[in-house]
């Protein structure tokens, strides 16, 4: 790794006192685009890919990115052209997949509340495999595939029950969570399925939770999901692919989540161990795949000094950076380029009119009005998680690929954000 480089963030480096990612210089995008940006790095995204490919070697894998973590256009493109489908999770983003030129037969559709409408458009397209999450669904689906003459390829999504040991907002796989059927249940939910005859069983599913820095949640769950199989088997119901989720953390502040292929060697050991190496799989990584190849650039706009507290007012908000305001999320905020001498303690805070708005909270940095902040490891759940809040557009968007620059989303005006509201007579 070079000297300069960021922790957790292999494609970003000074470079004579200047960020870098890959070969373009930050504050030459922030210039030519307006801030706030974002600047997503290619070969960092195809890195974080290589990982999982690396540990998967000589198996039978299908890498479907879970695409709510960043579902730009040309984000999905870098993956669809590397091979990988896609987690979706509404008639949304399938369209954005399309439109992306993912292929439809490696889309796999998760979500608690997927409607009539929905279905249909999935099951026309020939989609790879619905998670389906309650017995509820499990019916409506059916009824959906029979009036299209159609057999829906269901997975059922087990919730292991072990504790994924990370934010409670986004632990999934606990008993009081809202997804997945109750693996006490699970065999039970299985022969429902397949005897519904508007659906064909092929695969079992479980996600656990995200930002998940420890291997020890991902094996006792890998543990459960083995043993249901085994029983759901036995009750004569073949399970083609196992579905293993997603989850996996990155580095904002010093974590140290298991790299994916040494983690992938250690759940395959114990698919080994049962004599079920070549078992077909799936997983849905998302932010592992995109988190640290993204940063926001943003202005500072007015530093505000205080008595308690002093201010680093910057045009980025919690609009565009919601992590901070709805997870007390940490992401790292440094200069685009730095200043010599000292330090103050700051908070870093956006302009909407809430206490909420904050960005970093003390942190010390060397900055003044005009100054470009770059905020790290923001190429996941920021942009595809930002709002209009306060009528503020939403950013624009850069992919960069070694020297070059491309702009992938504009930034969008106060028209754009007012377009299709209407006035009354
Ligand atoms: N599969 C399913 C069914 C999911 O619900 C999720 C994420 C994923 C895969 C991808 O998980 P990942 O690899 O990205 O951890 N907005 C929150 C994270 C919400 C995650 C929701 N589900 C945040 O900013 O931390």
């Amino acid at each position: 790794m070079n000297a300069n480089t960021l922790p957790g963030q292999p494609h970003i480096a000074y470079q004579a006192n200047t960020l870098c990612m890959e070969n373009v210089k930050l504050a030459d995008v922030a210039a030519q685009f307006g801030t706030p940006v974002f600047a997503y790095s290619k070969a960092s995204m195809l890195s974080a890919l290589a990982a999982y490919q690396r540990g998967f070697a000589g198996r039978k894998v299908q890498i479907c990115y879970a695409m709510k973590a960043n579902s730009n256009l040309a984000v999905l493109q870098v993956f669809a052209k590397a091979g990988c489908g896609f987690d979706i999770v509404s008639g949304g983003e399938l369209a954005r997949v399309l439109a992306a030129g993912g292929a439809p037969e490696k889309i796999i559709f998760s979500g608690v509340g997927k409607t009539r409408a929905e279905m249909k458009q999935a099951l026309e397209l020939g989609i790879a495999c619905f998670n389906v999450e309650s017995e509820a669904e499990l019916d409506v689906l059916n009824e959906v595939a029979l009036s299209l003459h159609k057999k829906a390829p269901v997975s059922l999504r087990v919730n292991p029950n072990v504790d994924p040991k990370t934010h409670p907002y986004i632990s999934t796989g606990l008993k009081g969570n809202k997804f997945g059927v109750a693996h006490e249940s699970a065999v039970q939910t299985y022969k429902r399925a397949a005897a519904l005859p508007g659906l064909a069983v092929v695969g079992i599913d479980c996600h656990i939770g995200s930002q998940i820095t420890e291997a020890t949640p991902y094996l006792d769950a890998m543990d459960r999901i083995l043993d249901l199989v085994t029983d759901i088997e036995a009750a004569g119901i073949p399970i083609h692919h196992i579905d293993f989720g997603g989850g996996l953390g990155i580095n904002y502040n010093g974590d140290t989540p298991p790299a994916a292929d040494a983690l992938w060697q250690q759940l395959l050991a114990k698919l080994d161990a049962r004599g079920d190496g070549q078992r077909q799989l799936m997983i849905e990584p998302g932010r592992s795949l995109v988190g640290n190849a993204g940063v926001c650039l943003s202005d500072v706009v007015f530093m505000k000094p205080g008595e308690q507290k002093n201010f680093c007012i910057i045009d980025a908000a919690m609009n565009d950076l919601p992590r901070p305001a709805m997870y007390q999320a940490f992401h790292q905020i440094v200069p685009v380029s730095p200043r010599a001498g000292a330090t103050t303690l700051v908070d870093v805070v956006g302009p909407v009119c809430e206490s909420g708005d904050w960005i970093g909270r003390d942190r010390e940095l060397n900055v003044q009005a005009g100054d470009t902040l770059a905020v790290l490891s923001a190429g996941a759940y920021c942009m595809s998680m930002a709002s209009n809040y306060n009528t503020r557009g939403r950013a624009a968007e850069v992919l960069i690929d070694g020297d070059q620059v491309h702009l992938i989303r504009e930034r969008e005006t106060a028209a754009d954000t007012f377009q299709g509201e209407h006035l009354t007579p």
